[in-house]
């Protein structure tokens, strides 16, 4: 029951778009208008206000952290350790992504999800978030390319799973993955075509 009430949470909170109100809210439109047209904090950016940017980065951050931190520390956890592949707080680190990729009040159109897995990925347990942080800021500053900082974040937190002593925690998080990965489909033609945009950029 705390594991289907988890993934409920984690849904609401991750349906949340913060992107999109952030923008209206603050005059610029419709996000969904501009660049990609997508709802994260890559295209927020392509408005041209840093500020914002930064405010929805941390807001889909944050709305995959906290319900993930609730149903680790509040929710009841499973006896057994495989039983927490399907324990509350990977469910709500499902429900999160699900809610900000496929949100109910956008029509299920929402957004790729690489903000609320870096939340996800802090809540389940902080050495993951830290090797998805890393992974997603060296590459970025490496690369300049959102999407692949993004993806290369992905696959880190998913290892990283695996390797530093969390694999109950890697399941859920290679589905993610995979989804998240899944959702980059036109970012992943754009850089075969050499025509994905660098961050900054207003295309
Ligand atoms: O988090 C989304 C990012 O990876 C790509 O965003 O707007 O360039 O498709 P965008």
């Amino acid at each position: 029951m705390d594991t289907i009430l988890a993934l409920l949470l984690g849904y609401a909170f991750g349906s949340i778009p913060f992107g999109l109100l952030l923008t209206k809210a603050a005059g610029m439109g419709d996000v969904r208008n501009i660049g990609s047209g997508n709802i994260g904090a890559t295209n927020v950016l392509r408005t041209g206000n840093k500020g914002l940017a930064a405010a929805t980065l941390l807001a889909d951050l944050l709305k995959g952290f906290i319900p993930v931190w609730i149903a680790a520390h509040y929710f009841v956890q499973p006896d057994t350790i495989p039983a927490a592949y399907v324990g509350p707080a990977p469910a709500a680190a499902l429900g999160a992504v699900l809610g900000h990729c496929f949100p109910v009040w956008l029509g299920f159109k929402g957004g790729k999800g690489v903000a609320t897995n870096a939340g996800v990925s802090f809540g389940l347990a902080w050495p993951i978030g830290l090797a998805y942080a890393v992974v997603w800021i060296a590459v970025l500053a490496l690369m300049r390319i959102s999407s692949v900082a993004g993806m290369s974040a992905v696959v880190a937190a998913a290892a990283a799973a695996a390797l530093l002593g969390y694999p109950a925690y890697a399941p859920v998080l290679i589905a993610i993955g995979f989804l998240i990965i899944w959702l980059h489909r036109a970012n992943i033609g754009r850089l075969k075509r050499g025509e994905e945009p660098k961050v900054g950029r207003k295309k």
